[in-house]
């Protein structure tokens, strides 16, 4: 079912709002202009992982002879940090980048009319 979760202006780029939607709560993020919406439960144990920290994903940088020569940071694809126990989380695909089968549950986001709907 299609709820309404908040106006288009309150989801600014990079930003999040957290909401309880139905009988759930759900975190609705806006990367690249593009809206993703998770339940707000973290597979691990339960935490509250929309609330957690964004951040940029982070590349180890390899020589031609795969020597470490430090860090890159991929604003592209940030990551989504559990507060509990720091699980990471792709925000655009919600997987956990050790393993696609830990993810996050994914609720459907559209705009329309400057209105922001989950469907829960
Ligand atoms: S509950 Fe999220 S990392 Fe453990």
């Amino acid at each position: 079912m299609k709820h309404l979760i908040a106006k288009s202006g309150d989801i600014a780029e990079g930003g999040r709002i957290v909401r309880d939607v139905a009988a759930t709560t759900v975190g609705v993020f806006r990367v690249a202009g593009q809206l993703y919406a998770y339940e707000n439960t973290c597979p691990h144990q339960g935490g509250p992982v929309c609330q957690g920290l964004l951040i940029p994903r982070v590349e180890e940088k390899l020589n031609a002879a795969r020597g470490a020569e430090g860090f890159r940071f991929d604003e592209t694809d940030p990551r989504l940090v559990c507060p509990w126990h720091g699980f990471e989380f792709s925000l655009t695909t919600g997987c956990h980048p050790g393993s696609a089968e830990i993810r996050l549950t994914a609720f459907e986001v559209t705009e329309e009319g400057g209105m922001v709907y989950v469907g829960v």
